[in-house]
């Protein structure tokens, strides 16, 4: 018997194909958010709820889909699950953690690259048919070679991004709340997270978002960057009050941001898309073709483990298993 699945939004081509053929499925057809109502009625009588990141699934959710065995996140951030709620229901839930680290991590440089050197400001100019030609003063920009890197959060993606800045000749310090679990092949420096900010030239962001992680970055921390640092933000919004940002940034407190995510995507918080020293992505970080073709993969896996009684590969509450 296969496993009966509702998947509220559609994957990747070569992930469907592999649903159809493996699973039992049901899924929301339109590009958009499934309501909740949705939700419940196509789970009825499913085992697995296939979800992402924009789904809130809570204890009623969970309440109302009875015969739910597994909650399986598309995405590697799970802040949008109760998971208490599900652990108290001996529910799994599973992410997607690894592949999505590469991608991720070009991203957080590609953004770093953008706003230190100005593109937004320069592909602005272009487009609004004003620049009259080279010039010597046009546009001058930051260093990046050279120049400090501080990563908050020195897990996977947080490690690949300090490879990446090594390869651009920067200097890398770091501060992370536990252990560092993965082994560090180069030269950065473990510091308090005071002196990342005080140090930094960059703060990227690599935090997983939780109550310990929410408004990390918010006045007073802003109030010890350099005025010449800038802030990058690949993990989730609300790591940063955006007022205190925009704020921040109105001021020159700080010199610039650029941001792939938001505290209340799809909005923007007022005066922040005003500003020409921030970059702005539509929360992109994951978004590649093979990217997401291998997080939709690793998540049917997980949801095949659970449903055939095994232990899946990404459990991120084993003891809903026991
Ligand atoms: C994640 O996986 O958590 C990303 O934010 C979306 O792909």
């Amino acid at each position: 018997m296969k496993p009966t699945v509702f998947l509220t939004r559609q994957l990747p081509p070569a992930v469907m194909e592999r649903l159809a053929r493996e699973t039992d499925l049901a899924w929301q057809r339109e590009d958009r958010v499934a309501t909740r109502a949705e939700v419940i009625a196509g789970m009825k009588g499913r085992q697995a709820l296939f979800c992402n990141i924009l789904d809130q699934v809570d204890g009623e959710l969970l309440d109302a889909c009875p015969g739910v065995k597994v909650i399986v996140n598309f995405g590697v951030g799970f802040n949008n699950i109760d998971v208490a709620a599900a652990t108290a229901r001996k529910i799994p839930v599973t992410n997607t953690p690894g592949v999505l680290t590469d991608a991720t991590a070009d991203m957080t440089f590609a953004l770093l690259l953008a706003v230190a050197r100005r593109l937004g400001e320069g592909e602005r100019i272009i487009r609004a048919n004003k620049w009259v030609g080279w010039q010597p003063l046009q546009l001058l920009a930051a260093d990046v070679t050279g120049a400090t890197l501080g990563v908050i959060g020195f897990g996977r993606i947080g490690q690949a991004v300090a490879r990446r800045a090594k390869a651009f000749g920067m200097r890398v310090i770091y501060w992370n709340r536990g252990a560092v679990r993965e082994p560090i092949a180069f030269e950065a420096t473990r510091m308090s997270f005071e002196s990342v900010l005080r140090q930094s030239d960059f703060v990227s962001l690599h935090v997983a978002y939780n109550s310990n992680t929410h408004h990390l970055l918010d006045e007073p921390q802003f109030a010890l960057m350099k005025p010449t640092a800038f802030v990058i933000n690949t993990a989730r919004g609300a790591v940063i009050n955006e007022a205190a940002l925009v704020q921040a940034l109105q001021t020159k407190r700080i010199a610039g941001a650029a941001l792939d995510v938001f505290e209340r995507e799809p909005q923007i918080t007022p005066g922040l898309a005003e500003l020409e020293n921030v970059v702005l992505a539509p929360h992109l970080g994951s978004a590649t073709i093979g990217t997401r073709t291998q997080m939709g993969m690793i998540a049917t896996d997980n949801l095949l483990a659970v449903c055939a009684g095994r232990r899946p590969p990404n459990c991120v509450n084993p003891e809903a298993l026991a």
